[in-house]
């Protein structure tokens, strides 16, 4: 018994009629969604499954989505279990004998132009630079973009003009500079990098051997992989650039059969990356443009050595970059260890903020049990006012993703819903990915696998079933929607009794501030509640921090930090 179906809202459909019911949710079902809250038993049997997709390094299954990415851990050819080399790579000596790469493509101004001055101002970019580096000009126009002319009549078959990180960060990539970029979700980054590194590869000097592929792009999901391939492969074929794409899961031979046609660019995740150097397939030493996209997810805990084995394995004077909507401060440091004195480039605040075009909406209810309603509730109004709505419903869980997806089929008619984690066959992975953009499914529920770097246009609703353990997932995850200037909505459904979505609320407000949203008035209280319990001490010395908005101040630094005390040294990660 799943519970008493009430079909509140009752959506005619073209093929039938389909219903999104409310119910009373029972012991059992709940069970299933039941995650983090300290105290409580985890009756789903995995502690954390963001853990698991992301850091599953060493077994070889289909289970996590990224890194383990049927790595094996052969050790010959010199790399440890990480990719690492074991003998050091004397560079001096290999340099010798490697021809010099050609990086700096466009000539740079000797001074600051006020034309860069203005576009900095209108789109309130901020910039880092060194003092002797003067910024190029923004490429405004797609008249005025200097790449190939079939990619420059491509571009303007497809867009208006340049979205603001493209103007500048084209010119960026193409002065040759190491750079960082940072820029909202859904504002054409990977357009930011794929175009210079099309144009890098055809500046490269031509040698009479294949020296190995001169571009690689690092992203942390095999989704993610393949899309920026698919739209890699757009601009590739008018210029007859061969790209090979390889990622876990799926079978080694014919991405083997891919590396073995010379590619000049090479996508991956980091697993099958180094899985592929480590058999001798694939050769990094060439790569002189490195991308890294999403930098900060794989910068983070867990993938330090996997990375450090890849920069290891490529030319010192390579050019890099790194890319992602957000830039957490506790990445720094691992992520300069790799790069020179980057030209930072920023995209509006460089504190935490959502892109404005998603209004983020918010139930807090009374317990975890109560959820499940408020999720079928949230269901019930997005389709009674749109049959055609696309849904992405993030759970903590591979099993929640589940059971929420038999209990939304069941509870609705002619719902096509389907999910996607770590446990989905990769073939089954990317189908379902497919049908999402085709249009096919109406609902997919996830987990993190899904919350960065996805572009699926028809998604209108993100929906938080649980909240994510950082606000910088929650900024991915809403990113789904609400792109290329499209407008989205998110719900997010809190629990008054889990203390892991309460600490979460001091950070959200400072999110939502910023993001020009409203604050649920609850959110308020919930603040001045914390503070008060905050300065008797009555938190254990402050879980969040002990400052906040509420305290009047500017409160990133309070609240973030304390949160992220406990959320990276403790039981989260
Ligand atoms: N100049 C442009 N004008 C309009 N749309 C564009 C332009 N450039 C890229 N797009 C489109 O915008 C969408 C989002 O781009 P993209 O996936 O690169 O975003 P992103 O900034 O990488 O987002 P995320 O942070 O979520 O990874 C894509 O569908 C892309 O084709
Ligand atoms: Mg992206």
């Amino acid at each position: 018994m799943l519970g008493i179906k009430l079909f509140k809202n009752a959506i005619k459909h073209t093929n039938g009629i389909r219903s999104i019911s409310t119910f009373r949710s029972t012991e059992p079902l709940f069970a299933s969604f039941q995650r983090r809250s300290e105290g409580s038993t985890q009756s789903f049997g995995e502690t954390n499954n963001y853990q698991n997709n992301y850091n599953n390094n060493n077994n070889n299954n289909n289970n996590s989505f990224m890194n383990n990415d049927g790595y094996n851990s052969k050790s010959n050819n010199g790399f440890d279990n990480f990719g690492n080399k074991k003998r050091e790579i004397n560079w001096d000596d290999e340099l010798k004998n490697m021809a010099p790469i050609r990086k700096r493509l466009i000539d740079l101004p000797t001074e600051d132009q006020q034309e860069t001055m203005d576009f900095i101002k209108e789109f309130e970019i901020s910039i880092k630079k060194e003092n002797n580096f003067y910024l190029p000009k923004p490429i405004d126009t797609i008249e005025s973009v200097p790449f190939q002319s079939t990619i420059k009549n491509f571009l303007s078959k497809k867009f208006e003009k340049p979205t603001p990180v493209q103007s500048l960060g084209w010119p960026i990539a193409l002065s040759g500079s190491d750079m960082l970029g940072i820029s909202k979700t859904g504002s054409g980054k990977t357009l930011s990098f794929i175009l210079p590194a099309i144009e890098h590869i055809l500046a490269q000097p031509r040698q009479s051997y294949y020296p190995g592929p001169s571009v690689l792009v690092v992203a942390p999901t095999r989704e993610l992989a393949n899309q920026i391939n698919q739209e890699a492969e757009q601009y590739l074929r008018l210029v007859n650039i061969e790209i090979a794409t390889i990622y876990g899961g799926a079978p080694r031979r014919s991405q083997q059969l891919q590396l073995s046609r010379r590619p000049k660019i090479v996508v991956g995740t980091p697993g099958r990356i180094i899985d592929f150097m480590e058999s001798g397939d694939l050769s990094l030493k060439n790569i002189s443009f490195l991308v890294v996209d999403e930098a900060d997810r794989l910068m983070e805990m867990g993938f330090e050595q996997q990375i450090d084995g890849i920069f290891n394995s490529i030319r010192p004077d390579r050019q890099v970059l790194y890319w992602s909507a957000t830039w957490p401060k506790k990445v720094s440091s691992f992520a300069e260890k790799h790069i020179r004195t980057p030209i930072r480039l920023q995209i509006g605040s460089s504190q935490l903020t959502a892109n404005k075009n998603i209004s983020q909406k918010f139930k807090i209810v009374p317990t975890d049990a109560d959820k499940v309603d408020a999720l079928m509730d949230t269901l019930g109004e997005i389709y009674s006012a749109d049959e055609k709505a696309q849904t992405l419903i993030f759970t903590m869980t591979k099993k929640g993703a589940d059971t929420l997806k038999h209990y939304i089929q069941s509870n609705g008619d002619n719902v096509r819903i389907d999910t996607l984690h770590g446990d989905v066959d990769q073939n089954r992975r990317e189908r379902i990915v497919q049908d999402f953009k085709n249009k096919r499914l109406d609902i997919v529920v996830a987990t993190d696998v899904a919350s960065r770097g996805l572009d699926i246009k028809g998604i209108s609703h993100v929906i938080n079933f649980s909240l994510p353990s950082d606000c910088e997932t929650y900024v991915h995850r809403i990113g789904r929607t609400g792109r290329a200037g499209a407008l989205g909505t998110s719900h997010s459904i809190l629990s008054n009794n889990s203390l892991d979505d309460m600490e979460l609320v001091g950070d959200l407000t400072n999110l939502l501030q910023r993001s020009e949203q409203e604050v649920p008035s609850e959110f308020l209280d919930i603040n001045a509640i914390r503070n008060r319990q905050n300065m008797k001490g009555g938190n254990g010395g402050g879980r969040n921090g002990g400052g906040g908005r509420n305290g009047g101040g500017r409160n990133g630094g309070g609240n973030r930090g304390g949160n992220r005390g406990g959320n990276y040294g403790g039981r989260r990660y």
